[in-house]
């Protein structure tokens, strides 16, 4: 399977990120809890160096709870501050300020050593498209805003959102691309609906996923749909369209509504909680 992304707003995202990394103290970058790895940019260590960092794994409602734990762990063994949200819903946003500070807490020891105090931390949230930044900016600070009184404010064209005393944050995020060279990488981002399913084949899309759900997740598939699993991923849909009657005229099977169905299910939750990868592959 071949996927295309938009090169040509690559490199105007990363000019835009390069400026904007310069006004800040915390890159808050957001992964999606289901492919940790798969969703993270390949620059970002490079273009966050210097710089103190906090990764988010967003969406965690969406992926198995023991994986979250152990992918937390994984980042935190690398040297990163790390902690689980669903900006969604809200959940992990309360201690998400105190855990800012944490990862701050070098360079404002290095600022109070150099007689500067109450100077604020500035924070700038990145991630790839669709991982939840607007969704996550807005929970956090629509919590900030209620918190503390205050509006957003405007400061040297930039704007900053004040979500207390100590942390003021970019109000754009920073928009990154994810590793699309890699088939693998390419395929689990399609998985959870990250690159266009207008540029993909849906029906070979969701006959993959199947397959890794039926080795990984096995009695998923046949409880939802009530289909016998197989090894073969176009038989499953085949089993999928029959038992949602996606049929086309002459009742010849629809594998392309089957298909669309399925990955809705997947990415809406509907299948239960499911993780991608795993940090042992990783190891
Ligand atoms: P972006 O700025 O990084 O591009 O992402 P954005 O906030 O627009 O979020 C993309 C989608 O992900 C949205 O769904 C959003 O609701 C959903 N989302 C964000 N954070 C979470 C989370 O922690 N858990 C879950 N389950 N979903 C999350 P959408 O389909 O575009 O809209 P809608 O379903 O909210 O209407």
């Amino acid at each position: 399977m071949h996927f295309q992304w938009y090169p040509g707003h690559m490199t105007k995202a990363k000019r835009m990120m390069q400026e904007n990394i310069k006004l800040i103290d915390l890159i808050i970058e957001l992964v999606d809890a289901r492919i940790p790895l798969s969703s993270r940019n390949p620059d970002i260590d490079e273009l966050g160096k210097n710089k103190a960092r906090l990764i988010l794994l967003n969406k965690a409602d969406l992926a198995e709870e023991k994986w979250n734990t152990a992918w937390i762990e994984y980042f935190q063994k690398k040297g990163f501050s790390a902690v689980k949200v669903n900006s969604k819903k809200g959940g992990g946003m309360k201690s998400i300020q105190e855990v800012i500070q944490e990862a701050c807490r070098e360079k404002t020891e290095r600022d109070r050593k150099r007689g500067i105090l109450n100077r604020p931390v500035r924070a700038m949230v990145v991630g790839i498209p669709n991982v939840g930044k607007s969704t996550f900016i807005n929970a956090l600070a629509g919590k900030a805003c209620a918190k503390t009184g205050n509006k957003p404010g405007v400061t040297k064209g930039k704007q900053w959102i004040r979500l207390n005393k100590n942390v003021e944050l970019l109000d754009t995020p920073g928009i990154l691309w994810p590793r699309f060279e890699d088939q693998t990488v390419g395929l689990r981002l399609a998985f959870i609906g990250s690159i266009k399913d207008e540029i993909l084949q849906s029906e070979e899309l969701s006959a993959e996923l199947m397959q890794f759900l039926v080795k990984s997740y096995p009695g998923i598939l046949a409880e939802k749909y009530g289909i016998k699993e197989s090894e073969d991923g176009f038989e499953d849909l085949r089993g999928v369209a029959e038992s949602r009657h996606c049929l086309l005229k002459g009742n010849e099977l629809d594998l392309e509504k089957a298909s669309k169905l399925l990955l809705d299910d997947f990415r809406n939750g509907r299948l239960g909680r499911i993780t991608l990868e795993y940090p042992e592959e990783f190891a």
